[in-house]
């Protein structure tokens, strides 16, 4: 084992506000979709999470924080008490292990389904429908539909779920939480010139279109704190129909704002593994660091060299990663011994099922 002082960067404690991390590496957020048609986290999942409890933060699969923001098949939800209590025996088996764990609060938008609401079509920012492959309802796989636009008055009622979550996943006994700003579902969607063509306060201008989130992050921050309250965006995206043609400016404005209220971090997923919209010079993390001060967390096809040298650069101060930590269970423990790394599992364990693909994979040690 050759550890040289540049090697550790990664893998140094990290004081993310007032919550002691033992390192810098995330488990990135990841739908597994093993709660069922309850969408109630159980015993499973909890054995999942503390599998992965080396990492220094987990943040949970992204969960549904109102039936109206549903739109895939067996992900958990924090839309009722029921759900909220259920979170509980994640957090303290996380917590015994050692690690902190925020949990990802999601509304789908226009990426769901009439399939999931009833026959009803799902919402969104506008009524602009996700071109390309189809998405899995509880029917079978169906053709993306046009989604119906949030009016107005109604708008306030997705900023009172997400605040209601928060609330639920503060008694559960989570860290903190993270807002998905990601990957083309609903923030993302008002947040883009793309998928926002309002005339109302919710769109136009950048000011805006951020509008949605900035309402969402201060109501969240009403029951958590700042330094407990985290965003994620993609502003490289092309995942889930994404991409605008002045995605550096909003991106650069999201930023910006969020650098003002003191946030545990903020999540970029700056790599281009996921999906490229080519719409210009990809943002990096060094950008993003001239406009948000705060913690930063890249993410996207890191492997522990580029991680490393991300942290060791100063241009992140945690590296979420998601696929190897999939098959590796103790991915740090490997990164920290040199341990070779498993395979990446197949796509078909991804998603639902068992335990199979998702809590068998053994550690370096048990292989
Ligand atoms: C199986 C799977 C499920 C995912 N689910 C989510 C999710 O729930 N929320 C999210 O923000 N990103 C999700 N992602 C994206 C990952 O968080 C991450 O951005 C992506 O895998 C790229 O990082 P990696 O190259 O380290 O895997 C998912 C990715 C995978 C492979």
């Amino acid at each position: 084992m050759n550890v040289t002082n540049q090697a550790q960067a990664l893998l140094t404690p990290f004081a993310m506000g007032d919550l002691d991390l033992t390192n810098r590496v995330a488990l990135a957020p990841m739908t597994r979709a093993r709660a069922g048609e309850t969408r109630l986290p159980n015993a499973l999942m909890a054995e999942y999470y503390v599998q992965r409890a080396g990492a220094g933060l987990l943040i949970t699969e992204a969960t549904s924080v109102s039936e109206q923001g549903i739109g895939w098949v067996g992900n958990p939800g924090i839309y009722t008490d029921a759900q909220g209590e259920a979170w509980q025996q994640v957090t303290d088996a996380v917590h015994a292990a050692g690690s902190k764990i925020f949990l990802q609060l999601w509304h789908c938008g226009r990426t769901s389904h009439s399939d999931f609401h009833g026959g009803e079509p799902a919402v969104s920012a506008s009524a602009i429908r996700i071109e390309g492959d189809g998405v899995h309802t509880p029917l079978g796989k169906k053709d993306y539909e046009v989604p119906r636009a949030l009016e107005t008055d109604e708008v306030f009622g997705v900023v009172a779920d997400f605040v209601a979550a928060a609330r639920r996943a503060k008694a559960a006994g989570f860290d903190g939480v993270e807002v998905h700003g990601a990957n083309g579902y609903l923030l993302d969607q008002f947040l883009q010139s793309a998928t926002n063509k309002r005339t109302d306060k919710y769109g136009g201008s950048v000011e805006n279109r951020f509008r949605l989130m900035r309402e969402i992050v201060e109501g969240v921050i009403e029951v958590f704190g700042a330094g407990r309250v985290a965003v994620r965006l993609s502003p490289n995206g092309v995942y889930n129909g994404m991409g605008s043609d002045d995605f550096r400016e909003t991106f650069r404005y999201a930023a910006e704002q969020l650098d003002d209220y003191g946030l545990a971090y903020l999540h970029v997923m700056d790599g281009l593994a996921f999906g490229f919209h080519e719409k210009g010079e990809p943002i990096t993390l060094p950008e993003f660091r001239a406009y948000f001060r705060g913690p930063l967390m890249g993410n996207c096809g890191y492997d522990q060299d580029t991680a490393e040298a991300a942290v060791a650069s100063g241009a992140a101060d945690m590296i979420a990663i998601g696929r190897p930590f999939i098959a590796n269970p103790d991915l740090v423990e490997r990164y920290r011994n040199g341990w070779p790394l498993a395979a990446d599992t197949e796509m078909t364990t991804w998603y639902g099922g068992d335990e199979a693909g998702y809590t068998d994979l053994p550690s370096y040690r048990e292989a």
